[in-house]
């Protein structure tokens, strides 16, 4: 059943969206890697509203969601190292921390009170027109609420906020289903601060030198989102099982999953459409009354693997 607040993406749902973020309403909308809960990014009480939507702590940031690159430069101080990055990943899953302008016009709520401001250009369609209709900034931290697993689907946003927000723009299925790579671009040491389907080897192939990794304490400071227990289903998770055990929904990947398999994220052992299944299968599966924890079978470590482990880590931790 399709909920009041939930309208397919078309020219009418996206104006009505533009408005409603102009008039500073929040707004869900799908981008290519998950939903995100948008508000108008120059006005404090917007941001405000996103924080206490996600009962997100303060101390962490959001991304800002722009139009273009030129539109970017008019928040962030631009450097050589963006317009690398920039020319070969935007629009697309690539976010990129840089210093803010001394005339930001972004909330500093946004940036939680700091001196830097994650920005990127989402390749989605009906996201990219709803940025140019609308004409602002748009900050959209993912529409789940805080610590839990991102929402792929206009159905997982309506699970998490309910009938609480005016408007979630319904785009399908996220292609991407996990979120953006961040980097922080914005001194000169580059840190990966979240891996994504945008890989490390990729951004340094781009940019011509090595990234650094951020140490577990420095890195949380610069990216509070990276705490650890973060994208978690209610659920228990157990990582690296050869078998389910007693209770437990078992998630697969590849032709050997076992045979009690409950999902398998690619039959065919493909990284990138197991990121694309991850977040919908960690929520189909997340059902106390059946079963009693997930189970998740070996995931590669190379490539989109990396930022898929990275996402069971943290949905482990508890
Ligand atoms: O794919 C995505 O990035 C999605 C879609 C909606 O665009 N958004 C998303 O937002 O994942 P969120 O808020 O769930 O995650 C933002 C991450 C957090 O880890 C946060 O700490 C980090 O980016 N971040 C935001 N601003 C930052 C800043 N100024 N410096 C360092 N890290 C920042
Ligand atoms: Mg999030």
């Amino acid at each position: 059943m399709l909920s009041m607040n939930i309208e397919r993406a078309d020219p009418n749902s996206i104006k009505k969206a533009a408005d409603l973020l102009r008039s500073g309403k929040l707004v869900a909308f799908a981008t290519e890697t998950v939903y995100g809960l948008g508000g108008d990014a120059t006005n404090d009480k917007a941001i405000a509203e996103i924080f206490a939507t996600k009962a997100r702590p303060e101390f962490n940031p959001l991304i800002v969601h722009v139009s273009d690159a030129q539109m970017a430069k008019c928040f962030v101080e631009w450097n050589a190292r963006a317009e690398k990055l920039a020319l070969a990943f935007w629009p697309g899953p690539l976010t990129l921390v840089l210093k803010r302008t001394s005339d930001c016009k972004v909330s500093l709520l946004a940036s939680a009170g700091g001196d830097t401001l994650a920005i990127r250009v989402p390749a989605n369609k009906a996201a990219h027109a709803l940025l140019v209709d609308a004409g602002i900034p748009v900050a959209a931290p993912s529409a789940n609420r805080s610590g839990r697993v991102s929402p792929t689907t206009a159905e997982h946003v309506y699970a998490e906020f309910g009938d609480r927000l005016p408007l979630i723009l319904d785009g399908g299925a996220c292609d991407v289903g996990i979120e953006s790579t961040v980097v922080d671009v914005s001194g000169d040491e580059v840190f990966l601060l979240r891996p994504g389907t945008i890989t490390r080897e990729q951004l340094e192939e781009v940019l011509g030198g090595k990234l650094s990794t951020p140490d577990e304490k420095t890195g949380v400071l610069k990216s509070p989102g990276m705490l650890l227990s973060h994208y978690a289903p209610s659920l228990p998770v157990r990582l690296n099982a050869v078998d389910a055990r007693e209770g437990e929904a078992l998630l697969g990947f590849g032709k050997n999953a076992p045979h009690n398999t409950v999902i398998n994220l690619s039959l065919s052992g493909d990284l990138k459409e197991a990121a694309a299944n991850l977040f919908a299968a960690l929520r189909f599966v997340d059902k106390p009354e059946l079963y009693s924890a997930i189970s998740i079978t070996p995931i590669p470590d190379t490539g989109i693997g990396i930022a898929i482990n990275d996402r069971l880590k943290r949905a482990s931790q508890t």
